[in-house]
């Protein structure tokens, strides 16, 4: 059994009229230990899909979701409130990217921890304050005795995120959500926290699904991989496979106008267009607007994922999957 089964998920807004799509079809599935990225442009729909599968957009109203969402076998979709409040933070945790916000600037930072672990267990005050004291060291923190007594704005922006990791791994998750954990940062402190997470989470044997738009963190830190274009998956597989051969125009194109460190930034192809809105979106392939390969039957018939050059690699694009070979293209 995975960790993790999402199976056709599907997010939609509500209005008076209609629901427009957010995220459609997606499945995906996550085993114990391992890690999967989910790249994809502003709006692709990374966050809305990280937020149901952890079950914060359930008391939106607005929000309708369909599909299976199977977290170590139990459905979390049809898990009671209180069920679900027992897994969130306890056994799937959310790192969200900025820590400004994620953090509350009135209380120590050893005291938000405490808090965290003080909801999920019963633990006396001195084993918590150990707790504590041991989530701090693992992060990195200097001197954990005096950190756990500072209050948020005493420490500098890569310190509050890995105060974020620190309440995240405090209680030992067996998933880690990480929704673009570092582009608040700097490349450097980007680079430590990824470093940090990508140690963290091998040695405590945590599975991490990581958000972002940048295929360099991605080819870093993440076994397998699945790019999202307007809500649905184009490609997926694993990522030095999806990274070294890709198959969608989509995912071609993004990595033409990402900057990679031995390309010149002149050398960078940005994408024309931009992606559409969850209310325009295209009958057919929803990239076919922007794409230089679209034929006839790209505006009509939605392309279903399909294999490509292995058993894991697939992509939605009726080019690649009518001549099955990408370098055609
Ligand atoms: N509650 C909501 N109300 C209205 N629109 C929403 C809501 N949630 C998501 N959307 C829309 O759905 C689309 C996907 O949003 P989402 O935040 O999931 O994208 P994203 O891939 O995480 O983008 P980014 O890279 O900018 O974080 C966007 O067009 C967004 O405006
Ligand atoms: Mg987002």
């Amino acid at each position: 059994m995975n960790l993790l089964d999402v199976q056709n998920l599907s997010v939609g807004l509500r209005n008076a009229t209609a629901t427009a799509p957010i995220v459609e079809g997606l499945t995906l599935s996550l085993n114990r230990g391992h890690s999967l990225g989910i790249v994809g442009e502003s709006g692709s729909g990374k966050s809305t899909a990280a937020l149901s599968i952890m079950g914060l957009l359930r008391q939106n109203r607005q929000i309708e979701t369909t599909g299976d969402i199977s977290f170590q076998g139990r459905n979390l979709l049809e898990m009671s409130n209180r069920d679900l409040r027992s897994v969130q933070g306890s056994k799937i945790a959310m790192i969200f990217q900025d820590p400004a916000s994620s953090l509350n600037p009135v209380m120590r930072v050893g005291d938000q921890i405490a808090e965290c672990i003080r909801t999920h267990s019963r633990l006396s005050a001195k084993e918590i304050d150990q707790q504590v004291i041991d989530a701090l060291r693992r992060v990195g923190m200097p001197d954990p005795p005096v950190t756990m007594r500072r209050y948020p704005h005493q420490l500098s922006g890569g310190q509050r995120q890995r105060i974020l990791i620190a309440m995240a791994i405090a209680l030992r998750p067996q998933l880690i959500i990480a929704d673009e954990p570092t582009t608040a940062l700097d490349l450097t402190i980007q680079a430590q926290i990824l470093r940090l997470l990508k140690e963290l989470t091998a040695e405590m044997g945590m599975s991490l699904l990581l958000i972002t738009h940048d295929f360099g963190v991605v080819s870093e830190m993440t076994e397998s991989l699945i790019v999202l274009y307007a809500g649905r998956i184009v490609e997926s597989g694993e990522t030095r496979t999806v990274l070294g051969r890709p198959a969608h125009p989509y995912t071609r194109a993004l990595l033409k106008a990402h900057p990679s460190l031995d390309e010149k930034v002149a050398d960078l192809e940005p994408i024309p267009g931009s992606p559409p809105s969850i209310r325009q979106r295209p009958s057919g392939c929803a990239f076919r607007l922007r794409c230089t390969q679209a034929k006839e039957i790209c505006s009509t018939v939605q392309p279903e994922l399909a294999m490509v050059d292995s058993d894991t690699h697939r992509a939605a694009c009726h080019v690649v999957n009518s001549d099955g070979r990408r370098d055609r293209l």
